[in-house]
């Protein structure tokens, strides 16, 4: 199916950067109860009184969670900070275990194929991290954002070895990039801010954005040139920061906050930054030189993209995770193409990552998660179930060696995927 694209370009004036005046790291807003109606049951009121402080019920009663998902949900909000014992936290699970069973999902699609891969997975120290994103080393070390936990953790896969780095501040991280020298920078998603570990001191350094509106940094990744450009994606803006002198430089993309910038990636060029909304069917470039905003709009208005990836000849690839497709975005003509998903249109494309110019993405919505590899050149695809389940894989990368590394963010664990010599891939 190719479907041609409109090609939109926007001038100049629909970016604009936002002035630099530093701001103080943002709060929570506290939630309300709102008009969310809980069963009756033994922990009903702990639920309303300690489960209400940072956001509203919506979350609970809108959930799909297996009783393996409640413990471990119950486990991440401890650690963000609910004010509750363990022993109410117990009462808490029993409680939204009988009161919100799962729901049904789709099954995930079993595809043979050509490849063989071994399946590696390590359950972090400290419970309901929430391993958001995966950061793969060049010295072998598998890194995490444990979000939840508010830090970062490192692996030694070789040894099994863990070491944590808890974050002084309130910071949530999310996306993870290393530096030439070996440093880590993470995405303070609840802290409004970028920071730095310097990984032979373990001390952080912070970059608070310059607008408080720019309060939830998504995705960071450096240029050839060693930028770090980011997105930010309720508050709606990119951004890059400079780490020689500490500066940020803050656009908002023309349009609605409700586009919300999230995935980022650069072609073979390594300057110029691509990066997809999650509130709408579009993919956009900045030039970094002029400033201009570039938008594709994607055929299917429905469309909802994750995490992309890109191909040797320059081909940008998405996850639809609203429709279950696999798309390709060719940024020189627009065109569009799209491929039906193994396990269909509610399967919930998530983390994605190329290796070796194969797509690796996880069908997050199936139990368990579904790792797909899609062959551009014969255009077939290829399926294995995680063996612990994946507890949604939000994000994947390639390690060094050319194995798939993977946070597993429902399930506190971390994993690589390896991809066996002698498999065709
Ligand atoms: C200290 C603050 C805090 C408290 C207290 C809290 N939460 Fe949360 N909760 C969060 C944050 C932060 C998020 C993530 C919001 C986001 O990602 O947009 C979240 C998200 C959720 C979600 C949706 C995400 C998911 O993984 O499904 C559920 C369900 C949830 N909370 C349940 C609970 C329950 C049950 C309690 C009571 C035991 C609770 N929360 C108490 C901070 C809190």
């Amino acid at each position: 199916m190719h479907i041609k694209s409109l090609l939109i370009l926007t001038t100049a004036a629909s970016l604009f950067a936002v002035a630099s005046a530093r701001s103080q790291v943002v709060q929570p807003t506290p939630g309300v109860p709102g008009d969310y109606v809980l069963p009756d049951g033994s922990a009903k009121k702990l639920v309303q009184d300690n489960c209400t402080v940072c956001h509203n019920l919506r979350n609970i009663v809108n959930s799909n969670k297996s009783a393996q998902d409640w413990d471990n949900t119950v486990n991440m909000m401890m650690a963000a900070g609910a004010p509750i014992t363990r022993e109410q936290g117990e009462q808490i699970k029993a409680y939204l275990i009988a009161s919100f069973p799962e729901k049904p999902r789709p099954k995930p699609a079993a595809i043979s194929g050509p490849v063989q891969v071994k399946f590696h997975e390590w359950t972090l120290p400290t419970p309901g991290e929430r391993p958001h994103d995966p950061l793969a080393m060049p010295d072998g070390s598998l890194w995490w954002s444990g979000q939840f936990a508010n830090r970062l953790g490192r692996l030694d896969p070789k040894t099994g070895e863990m070491k944590e780095y808890p974050i002084p501040i309130k910071g949530g991280p999310h996306g993870l990039i290393n530096d030439k020298d070996g440093n880590i920078w993470y995405a303070g998603n609840w802290g409004g801010h970028i920071g730095e570990l310097d990984v032979k001191t373990g001390e952080y350094k912070f970059f608070p954005m310059p607008d408080p509106k720019a309060r939830d940094p998504h995705t960071p990744l450096f240029d050839k040139d060693g930028i770090l450009w980011f997105s930010v994606q309720n508050g709606g803006f990119m951004g890059r920061l400079d780490p020689k002198t500490g500066d940020i430089e803050l656009f908002k993309p023309n349009g609605p906050d409700g586009q919300q910038p999230y995935a980022l990636r650069f072609l073979s060029d390594g300057r110029q930054p691509w990066f997809s909304y999650w509130g709408s069917n579009k993919i956009a470039t900045i030039d970094p030189d002029k400033l201009e905003l570039k938008e594709y709009i994607l055929p299917d208005p429905r469309t909802r993209i994750r995490r992309m990836g890109v191909t040797s000849d320059d081909m940008i690839w998405y996850g639809n995770w609203a429709t279950g497709k696999l798309g390709r975005l060719d940024p020189k003509t627009g065109e569009v193409t799209e491929w039906e998903g193994p396990s269909g249109p509610q399967s919930q494309p998530y983390g994605m990552t190329v290796i070796d110019d194969k797509i690796w993405y996880v069908e997050s919505n199936t139990r368990p998660n579904n790792l797909v590899r899609f062959d551009p050149k014969t255009e077939k695809f290829q399926t294995w179930q995680i063996p612990n389940g994946g507890g949604i894989v939000r994000h994947m990368m390639p390690t060094r060696d050319g194995n798939i590394a993977m946070a597993m963010s429902g399930l506190n664990m971390v994993g690589i995927v390896e991809i066996l010599p002698g498999s065709s891939n």
